[in-house]
């Protein structure tokens, strides 16, 4: 019997929608799966306000995450896996998430295998980095990473996942915008994943430590997103800081650096973007190598090299 956790926690569904069908087949008599929904002691409410939504980007960056509720499994219990599934935040993992990993609760991932499943408007390289960062620290053994992004052109999700976001609003938009979140079939396409890990179950309990998702394209990486999103982590960070500076989340005092923060975030978007383009083209001899091995190491541990 081999023993998996699956840690999760959802908004809209996305993510908990993507680890069910990550884990359809691992569903059998000789996997015990343990389904844990991690509960901030902090208030996310779901759709959006406008201003609660730019006030949590501070301690998503500053890695201050909230307390979280102590978890139904067993403490002392021993996995043999543990699947993260998490969703992004400002170029950060989610708070809920930041907030497990940072608890004593994140014990459970010691000398663990780790999974992690990430799901995401398209922007998550920086979150993966943290993640692989986080899960370290807590001695976990991360061996695969997948992720999963919303359907449509970019153009497109800029509106549609703020309209989702905001209002909770999956369907069509305008007639020609695709619905919100993920795509059904990307859904579903995940059990590949979990089918993969059925037919191999000895290799959860081997001592190698190699990753189990090779080959099954656990990670796409697109390269038009890498130096907007290096960018926008040092942009973010000096305005993360500024912010906490003026108070905690809530507070009255930081609600200017807040507005100010959404105001350049909507101009300052477009901006990076073109400027990114023209980098690109003009450096991109220069830069080429120096990309690839960035694309390796994003899409380790499952698919680099
Ligand atoms: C506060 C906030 C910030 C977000 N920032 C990002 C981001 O930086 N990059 C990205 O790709 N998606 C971002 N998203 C989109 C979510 O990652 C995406 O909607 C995800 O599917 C949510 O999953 P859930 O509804 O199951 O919680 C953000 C969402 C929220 C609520």
């Amino acid at each position: 019997m081999k023993r998996v956790l699956v840690l999760y926690y959802t908004q809209s569904g996305d993510v908990l929608r993507a680890a069910e069908s990550f884990v359809k087949f691992l569903d059998t008599p000789e996997v015990e799966l343990t389904w844990e929904c991690i509960k901030p002691k902090a208030d996310y409410p779901y759709p959006w306000k406008l201003y609660k939504f730019f006030d949590v980007f501070p301690e998503c960056i500053n890695e201050e995450p909230p307390e979280i509720y102590p978890p139904k499994f067993e403490s002392s219990k021993k996995f043999d896996l543990v699947i993260v599934t998490y969703q992004v935040w400002f170029l950060a993992p989610a708070l809920p998430i930041q907030g497990f990993l940072k608890s004593e609760y994140a014990k459970v991932l010691k000398d663990t295998k780790v999974i992690t499943l990430v799901v995401c408007r398209n922007m998550w390289h920086s979150a993966s980095e943290t993640m692989k960062k986080m899960i370290a620290e807590v001695g976990g053994i991360h061996i695969d990473n997948v992720v999963v992004t919303h359907q449509g052109p970019p153009l497109a999700t800029f509106i549609t996942t703020p309209r989702l976001l905001l209002t909770g609003k999956k369907d069509k938009f305008l007639g020609t915008l695709p619905p919100a979140g993920v795509k059904d079939e990307d859904i579903h396409a995940l059990s590949r994943f979990g089918r993969q890990i059925a037919n191999n179950l000895a290799a959860l309990t081997d001592s190698s430590n190699q990753p189990l998702l090779k080959g099954l394209g656990a990670v796409e990486v697109n390269r038009r997103y890498i130096i907007p999103e290096i960018i926008g982590r040092f942009v973010y960070n000096p305005w993360a800081k500024i912010a906490r500076f003026f108070g905690k989340p809530g507070s009255l005092r930081r609600r200017p650096i807040i507005y100010l923060f959404a105001i350049q975030l909507v101009l300052v978007i477009p901006i990076v973007l073109l400027f990114s383009l023209v980098f690109r083209v003009l450096f991109n001899p220069l830069l080429n190598k120096k990309m690839e091995a960035y694309v390796d190491v994003l899409k380790s541990p499952s698919a680099a090299g």
